[in-house]
């Protein structure tokens, strides 16, 4: 995927949380001077670049040069890639690395990378003699426009995703979109899942604006990419700044995840990747809405319409009611035994209802009845 990126202007989001507030930067050809901007938050010493194989062989060699130029001394963390590295094993890794290079509070580490690595790095910066400094470089779109901003971090458990894990703030966020250009089409993708999921929870103009011009998103066009990733940021930002340890407001960010996480975990993590299932998570959660008669057949119709062209799955993968249940419960969202899941009242705005059992029963029975949840092919959507 070749991308004709332009050079655009830095886009500065503030992320209000008092003491805690930081930036997220947003330019073209930020990871030359990674350096530079540690050095204007104040950072010092040793940094820990965490990273996986994937990055590392693209990128590393150009944020080792723009630290140690800058001063730094560089000690490079490379980890496999994939959620499968997103364990407590890799935190061990990570923690036995900082104490070999003898690591100190004033130490700083650097998560160059996804999702995964960015999750890691802030927990174990988190524990990491009680708390070191962390700064984000998120290199995948998933982690330009949700994951590197907001402070969750942690891994995932055997038994559910992200089940262990801290809030913990990121000093910056510092965001190259021109690494997006060696992100892998499936990747770039389930990016994408989640900027469409920015629209319909919080902005009817963002998502008509995705609507509009998904095929020069598509081909990476530099304007509406760096629209997207501005946009969804500020979104996040704006929800993070309300509620940072989601107590009520944030928890909107987890529409589609909680059939998303639960089509994950049922995964074994290996089956659809995260941007992907919370895709379907949407469309189903949406559907669900839709059978509660808390939305039109509009919201749906609209939004399946958005995925699909994104290029995203809409149709649960071959899966019982009583597993996709379990499943939900293992969610993190559960409180006392009953499951939430945030569903649109419309696009742009959405409501977080306890589900019970069986009017979820009787709408997945019903959905597959329709044949829209049966197979991948026979689905209907
Ligand atoms: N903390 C949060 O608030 C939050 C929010 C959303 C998702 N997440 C987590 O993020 C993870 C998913 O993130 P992800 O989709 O970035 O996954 P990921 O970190 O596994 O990255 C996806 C793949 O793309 C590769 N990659 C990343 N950037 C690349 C680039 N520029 N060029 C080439 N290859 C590149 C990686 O090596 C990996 O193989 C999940 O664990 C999810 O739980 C966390
Ligand atoms: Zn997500």
């Amino acid at each position: 995927m070749t991308a004709p990126y332009t050079d655009m202007p830095q886009q500065a989001i503030h992320v209000e949380l008092g003491a805690r507030s930081y930036a997220i930067l947003i330019r073209r050809n930020l990871l030359e001077s990674v350096g530079e901007e540690l050095t204007r938050l104040g950072c010092s010493g040793k940094v820990g670049v965490v990273t996986d194989r994937n990055l590392a062989g693209r990128y590393l060699k150009r944020v080792s040069r723009a630290l140690k130029t800058a001063g730094y001394t560089v000690v490079p963390i490379v980890l496999a890639p994939g959620e499968r590295t997103k364990t407590l094993r890799s935190i061990t890794t990570i923690m036995d690395a900082l104490v070999d290079a003898k690591f100190e509070r004033t130490s700083t580490l650097l998560a160059l990378g996804g999702g995964v690595i960015g999750d890691l790095t802030g927990f174990a910066a988190a524990i990491y003699q009680r708390g070191i400094s962390f700064v984000q470089v998120p290199t995948s779109l998933v982690a330009q426009v949700d994951s590197s901003v907001g402070g969750k971090t942690g891994v995932d458990h055997p038994k559910g995703k992200n089940l262990i894990g801290a809030f913990n703030q990121p000093r910056a966020v510092l965001i190259d979109p021109a690494t997006l250009i060696t992100l892998p089409a499936r990747e770039w993708k389930a990016g994408l899942g989640e900027v469409i999921k920015y629209g319909v929870i919080a902005d009817e103009a963002f998502f008509e604006y995705l609507e509009q011009h998904i095929e020069p998103i598509l081909k990476l066009d530099d304007a509406p990419v760096a629209q997207i990733v501005k946009r969804s940021c500020e979104i996040k930002a704006q929800v993070v700044s309300e509620d940072e340890r989601e107590a009520d407001r944030r928890r909107i960010l987890n529409f589609g995840h909680t059939i998303g996480h639960a089509l994950e975990s049922l995964g074994g993590y290996r089956g659809l990747i995260h941007g992907e299932a919370v895709a379907i998570g949407m469309v189903y959660e949406a559907d669900l809405a839709r059978h509660l008669g808390l939305c039109g057949e509009d919201v749906v119709t609209r939004l399946c319409a958005l995925v699909k062209a994104a290029g995203l799955p809409t149709c649960l993968p071959r899966v019982t009611f009583s597993a996709l249940w379990r499943a939900m419960q293992q969610d993190k969202k559960v409180s006392a035994g009953t499951v939430y899941c945030v569903v649109p009242e419309r696009i742009g705005s959405v409501r977080i209802v306890p589900l019970e059992k069986d009017k979820t029963r009787a709408w997945f029975d019903a959905a597959r009845s329709r044949e829209r949840v049966v197979t991948t092919k026979r689905c209907v959507r």
